[in-house]
């Protein structure tokens, strides 16, 4: 079987975070969602693997490269713009050749890996394999209605009255025929070729579509507040370690990571929560739900349940920082110097929340 990655997209929701960067390579408990995709693939005995790259294909060549990290060989599929789920599938044809394959989206992230999903097609003779979990919300995603015998009767995408609350998750295992479905469909009213067309075309066709109830937990890192929860999740599970240094006044549990060349001073960290590389933890108390990407500082402040990127500095922040995600090389510090008042520069689509 091969693997192929969706990492193309705009990734409007997550911005200004994604403005001008890959969403796919966001870290969630300080790892690219991306790199938890690969890995997961890999550790399913797939090591032959298509990333479909967009806009922001160059980032994710330099921070994937050729795939020798997780000892697996990486193929790029550029795609002119994104028209759709079905229509990254058409392109990959060449890759795909004949074989069955499995299809990620590169910005989801699943618990428990998906080693017994692909054990199973794999050895199967249906055409599709796709999986659904039970959501909140069914008329946000695509969602699958089934007959009193588990059978799938028929796909909708985001529809106004749901037939059920099981809702497709960024997962899907194909054989070839997924290639005549994806040239028999035609674009939706959002001018994207939708892949619940192309299945709900297999259905139509008497291909066989076989249904997966995932029970655990996946989240499609679309918005802010998926990422924070993927975050959640992630770092909740995470076996913690302590590589970097601890100084004698400063506090930590078991459930936190202080990667390596990272310095905690005088702090109290409650985990979970995860530090990076040479990162600078002074004065400062870090809260639960907590990643802090490489080489940040942050110093006589205090932040929870919050994922700070690289190379950035939080100093002397009066008032607890939560809920928030602050990008690369953000510069956040007060200023004791009247006027008294808030001094920004901030980008386009910025968002702060101020008392
Ligand atoms: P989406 O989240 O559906 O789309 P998006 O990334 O453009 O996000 P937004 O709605 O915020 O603008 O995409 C799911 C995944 O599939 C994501 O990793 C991007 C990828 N993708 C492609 O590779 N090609 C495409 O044509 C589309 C639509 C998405």
């Amino acid at each position: 079987m091969k693997g192929l990655i969706l990492s193309g997209g705009k990734g409007t929701r997550l911005y200004p975070i994604t403005f001008n960067r890959a969403k796919q390579l966001v870290p969630v408990a300080n790892k690219p969602v991306l790199f938890r995709v690969i890995e997961a693939i890999k550790d399913a005995g797939i090591d032959d693997i298509g990333i479909v790259i967009g806009d922001t294909g160059a980032e994710i060549r330099q921070a994937v490269g050729n795939g020798s990290r997780w000892d697996v060989k990486i193929t790029y599929i550029e795609q002119d713009a994104p028209l759709g789920l079905a229509h990254a599938v058409k392109i990959s044809h060449d890759f795909i050749g004949d074989e069955r394959f499995v299809m990620f989206l590169g910005d989801n992230v699943i618990e428990g890996g998906i080693s017994d999903l692909i054990r199973q097609f794999a050895s199967s003779d249906w055409n599709s394999q796709i999986v659904l979990t039970e959501v909140d919300e069914p008329q946000h995603y695509g969602v699958a209605e089934l007959d009193n015998d588990g059978k799938i009767v028929r796909l909708i995408e985001k529809p106004r009255t749901p037939p059920s609350n099981l809702a497709l998750v960024g997962i899907y295992m194909f054989d070839k025929t997924i290639f005549d479905a994806v040239h028999a469909i035609e674009p939706s009213w959002r001018g994207e070729l939708e892949i619940t067309d192309a299945i709900q075309w297999l259905l139509e066709n008497s291909r066989t579509v076989f249904p997966f109830v995932h029970r655990g937990w996946w989240i499609d890192t679309g918005k802010t507040v998926d990422m924070l929860d993927a975050n959640n999740r992630v770092l909740a599970e995470l076996e913690h370690r302590v590589d970097g240094y601890i100084d004698r006044d400063s506090k930590i549990d078991h459930l936190v990571t202080v990667a390596r060349g990272a310095e905690v001073i005088n702090s109290v960290i409650r985990g979970p929560a995860i530090i990076g590389e040479d990162c600078r933890i002074i004065n400062s108390y870090i809260g639960p739900f907590t990643s802090i990407y490489d080489h940040t500082v942050v110093e006589d402040s205090e932040i929870e349940h919050s994922i700070i990127l690289d190379n950035s500095r939080i100093v002397g922040i009066p008032n607890r920082i939560e809920d928030s995600i602050i990008g690369r090389d953000v510069e956040i510090t007060y200023s004791p110097i009247k006027p008294k008042a808030y001094k920004m520069v901030l980008g386009d689509h910025s968002k702060v929340g101020l008392l």
